[in-house]
């Protein structure tokens, strides 16, 4: 076994930051350089050093976050783009062609919903919205011998619905199709998809992965050698790669991924406790809460419930948006993930895409992404702000 496998094998944080790269040969450089480099000196014509050619098709810091994404999500390839969408639609050309169907969440990120719904749609790939939550409406979504791709967020954003990953792959593959899913949300140091039965997992890497709010990029792992040969060839392709400098923040991230993950959950589960105790707020939404309906299943595919911390006031819309605007410490603003906290109002802001469609979010809902500030700090700052 090579010292890179053994590494494959450890534990999540020993993986976190040592997979994917091995101390540079030249210099010892034990943290990947930047190769900000388009292309590569052959020895003699094809005479590749490592089979590097052009950066479009391969880069050796794209290399690395390739394979340490790939460690994380116990995938056998990882790919890296330059945004979560444009994995997303590398890998809908990867592996459908006009003329196909696929189901997708009827909460999805509204910038996937509108890749669905103005792009995919207009090159002849049709989709039907249905529950993530809900195994027998999916079951009805899906047209067999038509249907290529269910496609789930677990959880789902904005609303927090979990779908069963094994059932709804079960689900998926009697059908003839396969389960993509968007794990963006939980992060790879919280749930691994692959390992429930997934055949693809997609993320915004611009969120968790990376941490800082840094960096915007995207990224595909599949366990399927023959599947990662036909992403492997729409990334060169298609070209929307992730560069060398995005790369190496988006790897600087992945290396404390795991202890940022569990400090986003402990302040989360703080400002739960003190949502579901506040006069103002209705329904508190986190998979952590046994009121949750998917409360169990989250329980069993989950390490922990994530930073992300959904709420309806009791007021309104009106309300709602007052409350976004009124925080110090949580600062207004779309994307999640980052170290800081981030609150915004999603019918206005991130799922304005969806407005007036059956994937319409509520008014009087209040999106929150709990950093790792001092919890005091952010429940003070709600607490203000809800006043
Ligand atoms: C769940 C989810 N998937 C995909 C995306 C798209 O990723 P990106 O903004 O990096 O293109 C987002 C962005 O917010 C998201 O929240």
């Amino acid at each position: 076994m090579s010292e890179q496998q053994h590494r494959n094998k450890s534990g999540f944080e020993t993986r976190a930051i040592h997979a994917g790269y091995e101390p540079d040969a030249a210099t010892g450089a034990v943290i990947p350089p930047i190769y900000a480099t388009s292309t590569y000196k052959q020895d003699g014509v094809g005479g590749l050093r490592g089979g590097y050619e052009y950066s479009r098709s391969a880069n050796p810091t794209r290399t690395a976050l390739e394979g340490n994404i790939a460690a994380l999500e116990e995938g056998e390839r990882g790919f890296a783009f330059a945004s979560g969408l444009a994995a997303e639609d590398t890998l809908v050309r990867s592996l459908c062609k006009p003329g196909d169907h696929v189901v997708i969440p009827d909460d999805a990120y509204g910038g996937t919903f509108r890749l669905f719904d103005k792009v995919e749609q207009v090159w002849g790939l049709e989709h039907s919205p249905a529950p993530v939550s809900d195994v027998e409406k999916v079951a009805a979504a899906i047209q067999p011998g038509r249907t290529k791709l269910v496609w789930v967020e677990t959880p789902t954003n904005p609303l927090l619905n979990i779908g069963d990953i094994a059932a709804l792959a079960d689900l998926a593959h009697a059908a003839g199709a396969l389960l993509v899913v968007d794990n963006t949300f939980a992060s790879p140091y919280l749930q691994q998809p692959l390992t429930l039965g997934a055949d693809v997992v997609v993320h915004s890497t611009t969120k968790y992965c990376g941490g800082h709010s840094d960096v915007v990029g995207g990224a595909l792992v599949v366990k399927d050698l023959g599947l990662a040969e036909k992403v492997a060839f729409h990334q060169n392709a298609m070209g929307a790669v992730a560069g060398p400098f995005d790369s190496w923040l988006t790897l600087r991230g992945l290396r404390t991924l795991a202890v940022r993950m569990d400090r986003h959950c402990d302040n989360a589960e703080k400002v739960v406790d003190f949502l579901t105790a506040h006069p103002k707020v209705g329904d508190v939404i986190y998979p952590g809460l046994e009121t949750h309906p998917g409360h169990e299943v989250a329980q069993r595919q989950m390490k922990r419930y994530g930073g992300m911390v959904s709420f309806r006031v009791t007021d309104g819309e009106q309300h709602a948006l007052q409350v976004c605007e009124r925080t110090e410490v949580f600062t207004l603003g779309e994307s999640l993930g980052g170290v800081e906290s981030l609150i915004e109002h999603p019918g206005r802001m991130t799922h304005a895409s969806v407005a007036g469609t059956d994937l319409e979010v509520p008014g009087d809902l209040v999106r929150l992404s709990v950093g790792i500030e001092s919890a005091e700090d952010l429940i003070a700052d709600l607490e203000r702000a809800l006043d």
